[in-house]
């Protein structure tokens, strides 16, 4: 698979539109086991496709289950009516919790030799009060590792069930859950007890609301006493996911704070699972929300804005991140209180949470099941990215803090634990700061025009062949010789400068002439072709990208910097023009010239820049070729701004 360390969003003007969910981890995960312990075939539909939901099937199909694809997100699962096939496996389960809990408890009482392990952090999170429940009916689990931690090695014992059995509640609700859908495969009745404060509640209501869809009716007395029937699983027949109100909740708080109306299909009000109470939430901020028996629309306040909260997290546990982040848009501070819970998932949640809203500029005080988020008045945008900790609930809370700034979000494709097509769905429902990319051969007379075209609209102005003049410059200063690559991309990365309104800045130094100089152009060229040094400058291009728009001229601007550009435009005139240019500029600023050097010159440049190996010159698929050869400046700024306004359609 292709994975790319790094995912660069533009600022987000607005967002709005319609994303069909995928279907839900929770209950995708939990279909798969109920249909595989039943009697009869299953066809599920609408399974979530994921990486959770993938290691579950693995397993089953290890554990000698017939899951097949069946259509379309639609796989068939033919049930093996209590009794799996296989009685020793060895089990990768990767960080899919609702896959590891689940199986131990099944697995623990199935009379086989089995082994389940998964990633580092799976072998981080805490299984011992699951295993000790499991015990006191006789199980034979023993840790491989470290007490109380994954990896597990299970042996055939002589299960003792019925009677009352005790789970404790406070470190995760799978435990339950998964004691839950186990214990009928015993045939016998048996009560469970849960002693301290059971968490994440409304997870253990789907657990009982499919174990009914699949025949087995649990009937319970508040959230301590559970009775468990020993009836066997039968299939629903057809059994249709939902979809995942978590993954719901990043869509509506992005049409809260970006204007809206955004909606989501595939949970509504009939929903089974807690996270749509996430909506609720968002209308204590402000909100506009609107509800369907399977839709959700969220939308930006009338008037005003989004408001901090104050709110209990332990029923919504996972979207209770996406406020944390929609915190960053509200008036005053939100704080999330009751979500120790946060510390044992795919990370520790509350540190990653905490460590990365700093990073953005938020004050954040982070107590033991407690966040307390303040919202800087101007969101920064961490020249580093931000970090997501292999968790793909950090990955796509933080994608939200794009509606305030350009932002870089590393590893991003741990989003498909649960939603891989994640940043494809944001981009189909955000609309970005929009962006003319200027691109062409030196002295083409980019400059001018771009910087024109900026001003007649009012928005930014981006020279990215300043930022390469800085670097040579700045390498030159540092007695970094132009061809180290890593050195002046070190340099670049490191770049303290600063485009003032009529100036440009190198560590508080005006360079504007300094960096014009002909040996620096020679250098600016020579630094350029550097792939590392590209690499290094990339994402402080993208950061010029600011409300309400961008004109940035250059050479890749177009094709690698802004490839979604709105409008991109490709400069040219004859090379004999541009020499002219370039000497009636000399002659201007009364500096002696000639003509023939100046054409050699151009020739030699156009020849390395459209001969590196990296971002080399030329027209983009797509970009408006305009040569200018003919055309006076007023005619071709007037060009580029009807392509402009033609592409804002
Ligand atoms: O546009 P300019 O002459 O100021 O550019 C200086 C050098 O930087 C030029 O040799 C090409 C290079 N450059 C580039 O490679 N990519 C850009 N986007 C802009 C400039």
């Amino acid at each position: 698979m292709d994975t790319s360390e790094f995912i660069d969003l533009p600022e987000v003007v607005s967002a709005r539109g319609c994303v069909h969910l995928p279907g839900s981890k929770s209950i995708s995960n939990r279909a798969l086991l109920l249909a595989a312990l039943s009697e009869g075939t299953s066809e599920i539909r609408g399974l979530l496709a994921s990486d959770d939901t993938a290691r579950m099937r693995e397993a089953l199909c290890r554990l000698g289950v017939d899951v097949a694809p069946a259509g379309h997100d639609v796989w068939r699962v033919r049930g093996v009516g209590g009794a799996l096939p296989i009685r020793r496996a060895d089990l990768f389960l990767g960080n899919a919790g609702t896959a590891f809990r689940s199986l131990t408890a099944v697995l623990a009482l199935a009379g086989g030799d089995y082994r389940l392990s998964g990633v580092p952090r799976m072998h981080e999170r805490p299984i011992g009060d699951l295993v000790d429940a499991l015990r006191r009916i006789g199980a034979d689990i023993a840790y491989e590792a470290r007490e109380g931690y994954p990896p597990l090695c299970i042996r055939p014992a002589t299960i003792r069930p019925g009677g009352v059995l005790r789970v404790r509640g406070e470190v995760s609700s799978q435990f339950l859950s998964g004691l839950l859908m186990a214990l009928p495969t015993t045939g016998a009745k048996t009560v469970v007890e849960v002693t301290g404060e059971l968490i994440s509640r409304p997870y253990v209501e789907i657990t009982l609301s499919m174990m009914a869809r699949f025949g087995v009716r649990v009937e319970r007395d508040g959230w301590r006493r559970f009775v468990v029937p020993g009836d066997a699983y039968r299939s629903p027949g057809v059994f249709a996911v939902e979809g995942d109100a978590s993954s719901a909740s990043y869509f509506l708080a992005l049409g809260a704070i970006g204007g809206g109306p955004l909606r989501v299909a595939g949970v509504g009000r009939d929903s089974v699972q807690g996270d749509a109470r996430f909506a609720e939430a968002l209308e204590r901020m402000g909100a506009r929300i609107a509800m369907g028996p399977d839709w959700i629309e969220a939308g930006a306040p009338e008037d005003g804005g989004l408001r901090g909260i104050e709110l209990d997290g332990n029923d919504i546990p996972d979207a209770a991140m996406t406020l944390a982040t929609t915190a960053l848009f509200a008036t005053g501070p939100t704080t999330l209180t009751n979500i120790a819970s946060w510390r044992v998932k795919e990370t520790d949640r509350l540190a990653a949470m905490a460590t990365e809203l700093e990073k953005l500029g938020a004050a954040v005080e982070e107590g033991a099941d407690y966040l307390r988020i303040t919202p800087p008045a101007e969101l920064v945008s961490p020249p580093q990215g931000v970090d997501t900790y292999h968790d793909h609930r950090v990955a796509m809370s933080f994608s939200l803090a794009a509606r305030g700034v350009p932002l870089r979000i590393n590893d991003p494709d741990c989003v498909a634990k649960t939603f891989p097509g994640y940043f494809a769905r944001f981009a189909e429902v955000t609309r970005a700061v929009p962006v003319i990319a200027v691109d062409g051969p030196s002295a083409s007379g980019k400059g001018t025009i771009a910087a024109r075209v900026a001003a007649a609209l009012g928005w930014r102005y981006l020279d990215s062949g300043a930022i390469y003049r800085l670097a040579a410059l700045a390498a030159r200063r540092a007695g970094i010789p132009w061809d180290d690559e890593a050195g002046v991309a070190k340099i670049a990365a490191e770049l303290d400068i600063e485009f003032g309104e009529a100036s440009i800045l190198l560590a508080g130094e005006e360079v504007d002439e300094a960096i014009r100089a002909e040996d620096i152009s020679a250098g600016a060229s020579r630094v350029a072709a550097l792939p590392a040094v590209r690499r290094a400058l990339l994402f402080r291009q993208r950061l010029f990208r600011r409300a309400p728009g961008l004109v940035a001229d250059g050479r890749d601007m177009g094709s690698v910097v802004f490839p979604d550009a709105q409008t991109r435009v490709f400069l040219t005139a004859s090379v004999e023009v541009r020499a002219q240019r370039r000497y009636k500029q000399l002659i201007d600023k009364g500096i002696a010239a000639n003509i023939t050097p100046l054409l050699l010159d151009l020739r030699e440049r156009d020849l390395r820049d459209s001969q590196r190996s990296v971002a080399p010159l030329r027209q983009s698929e797509g970009a408006h070729l305009l040569d200018t050869s003919n055309l006076s400046i007023g005619e071709t700024v007037a060009q580029v701004l009807a392509w402009s306004k033609g592409a804002s359609g």
